[in-house]
């Protein structure tokens, strides 16, 4: 089972199991961080489930779609390591994958 590090917009970090298959969105929403908005429920249209992931694992993370790409310009938050956390599923591969949940919009 991987574990997430996530750290909230108060800068506190937390670690948290997380199924694998579940999206990384659906792991940080279960655990219980309201914040996370996921307005959209996964599928791609809102960005409120923006996050910041840890550079490390950059390489191991699907790549950004065209979508996806779209709706992170829409952000004034976006950085370099900015995903959308619905489009990325978690696998034993991503087990510690740190990520910060984004300022809102
Ligand atoms: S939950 Fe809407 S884009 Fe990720």
């Amino acid at each position: 089972m991987p574990k997430l590090i996530v750290v909230n917009r108060e800068g506190e970090e937390s670690t948290v199991d997380a199924a694998e298959g579940l999206s990384v969105m659906e792991a940080i929403r279960d655990n219980g961080f309201d914040e996370l908005l996921a307005l959209c429920g996964g599928c791609c249209s809102c960005a409120t489930c923006h996050i910041y992931v840890d550079p490390s694992f950059k390489d191991k993370l699907p790549e950004v779609s065209e979508d996806e790409d779209d709706l992170l310009d829409s952000s004034d938050h976006r950085n370099e390591n900015s995903r959308l956390s619905c489009q990325i599923p978690l696998t034993d591969d991503l087990d510690g994958l740190k990520v910060t949940i984004a300022p809102e919009d």
